[in-house]
């Protein structure tokens, strides 16, 4: 191999693989310059996971640095173009990590992973056996001097803080602001020092979601990430780091991921509930019961994969598809639209079921699926009546809710999936389940690429 000469702004890693004899020499060698390693191979890539079946070691660049690579030898280079001596440190990942076991794809394997990685999430921000919740670390910021939240992400982490806003909002009382990170870092919003930032990624890569946590830094707030790669950029910027315990998520389209985002982000909004004296004792300890017992309902959700497997072949006849959701199931309708979009390539739209009226009604016929996300909770009766205006147009509801929801929902959908019977406050968590199946269902039938879907990238790293 040639040398390569690369200036690394989107390829923020790389690792080398070692060969027999000083199989660390490349890693701890004081003086890079023209070092020889024993590697017998050097990979470069943007996203340290695409890695994890190669190396021992990876390197971690930093922006503006730049590499001279050769199968043997690395010199990393500073902006300055000095020599630049950047960590090497052990791979995490494994090829068994990245192995899709019995799936046929990976996005099959993260669905099925959830109870599991959820209740890892779980463990890590809560007190199972005092019923509290119990961060990792000690905040540095008083919830009760913060005067705004501002939640920023893209794609699927944006939606997690949508549904988050919710949480802190009715639990915590504090008002939040939510944005997508692209449109955030250019607003010019007015904010205010001293107040939150959160900051949710996967990859901790996504350079909108970076522009904005170094705008917002240089406004003074306290930022606080939530990623599921803490040797990621993000992480390693932020003021306060929580990490999500997903695991490597190999597939494109995020799914533990996602619901382990939600599982922090609902430890956080108790604790700031608690600590700003909105929640008792007595209200934290029900929160953090109805919190523990998600990963078995969530296992449960999984339990309606067969009759969304058959659900699927006639949604891939579709060309186009409306989610509808109230509350919380508002931002969830936002993600089930999007988690079928990327991987089936239809057209589907989610919607706030009140804003039905205002203009998307328009798109009801015969032809048009409308999953309704409706668990029985306070604003159930409401979604009932978006229904029956879908109803009464001919629309094919695919009515997602639980026992009671679908005793008591008056229309006759096409297909009801019941989910288990849950208190309302985080139904999202278990809702997603069926959402993400319906979406890899159909994406199967239709013979798209699940785990890669076309024009897609993993960790976008460039603006
Ligand atoms: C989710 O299914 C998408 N692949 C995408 O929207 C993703 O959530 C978004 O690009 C943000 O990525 P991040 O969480 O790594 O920042």
């Amino acid at each position: 191999m040639g040398e390569i000469d690369l200036r690394v702004r989107d390829c923020r890693h790389f690792g080398t693989r070692c060969g027999r004899g000083p199989t660390r020499r490349f890693a701890e060698a004081a003086d890079y310059r023209g070092s020889e390693s024993a590697g017998v191979a050097t990979y470069l890539d943007s996203d340290a996971i695409a890695l994890a079946p190669f190396p021992d070691t990876i390197t971690y660049l930093e922006d503006d640095d730049w590499a001279v690579l050769t199968r043997k030898t690395s010199v990393i280079f500073n902006a300055q173009g000095a020599v630049a001596h950047r960590e090497v440190v052990k791979s995490g990942g494994s090829s068994f990590l990245v192995k899709t076991a019995n799936y046929r794809h990976f996005m099959a394997k993260e669905i099925h992973a959830q109870p599991e990685v959820v209740g890892h999430t779980l463990r890590r921000y809560v007190d199972v056996a005092a019923e509290r919740i119990a961060l990792p670390q000690r905040l540095p910021f008083d919830f009760n001097d913060i005067g705004r939240i501002s939640i920023t992400g893209c794609g699927s982490s944006s939606y997690a803080g949508y549904v988050a806003k919710y949480w802190f909002e009715r639990l915590a009382r504090v008002p939040v602001e939510l944005d997508v990170a692209s449109e955030f870092r250019y607003r010019e919003a007015p904010l205010r020092k001293g107040d939150l930032a959160i900051f949710i990624s996967q990859s901790g890569e996504t350079a909108d979601t970076l522009a904005a946590l170094r705008y917002v830094k240089a406004q003074g707030l306290h930022t606080l990430s939530v990623v599921n790669v803490p040797t990621s950029a993000i992480a390693r910027e932020s003021e306060t780091m929580l990490q999500t315990l997903a695991g490597p998520q190999i597939g494109v389209a995020s799914t533990k991921a996602f619901t382990c985002q939600l599982m922090v982000l609902a430890a956080l909004a108790v604790a700031a509930g608690k600590s700003r004296g909105e929640l008792s004792d007595a209200e934290e300890t029900r929160l953090v019961q109805r919190l523990i017992e998600i990963p078995r309902l969530m296992a449960t959700a999984l339990a309606t994969e067969p009759q969304i497997e058959k659900l699927a072949r006639d949604m891939a006849k579709c060309r186009n598809v409306v989610y509808l959701g109230r509350g919380t199931s508002f931002p969830l309708a936002l993600e089930g639209a999007l988690k079928l979009k990327e991987i089936s390539c239809v057209h589907a739209e989610g919607y706030a079921a009140g804003e039905l009226k205002h203009g998307p009604i328009a798109l009801i016929d015969e032809t048009m699926p409308v999953v309704v996300i409706a668990p029985y909770d306070g604003v159930f009766e409401k979604t009932v009546s978006n229904m029956q205006e879908v109803a009464a147009r001919g629309g094919n509801i695919i009515l997602m809710t639980d026992a009671k929801g679908a005793r008591e929902a008056i229309v006759d959908p096409l297909v009801t999936i019941v989910l288990p019977d849950m208190p309302a406050t985080f139904t999202p968590m278990v809702y997603d389940i069926p959402m993400q199946l319906l979406a890899y269902h159909t994406a199967v039938v239709m013979g798209t690429n699940v785990d890669q879907p076309r024009n897609l990238a993993k960790a976008v790293t460039v603006e």
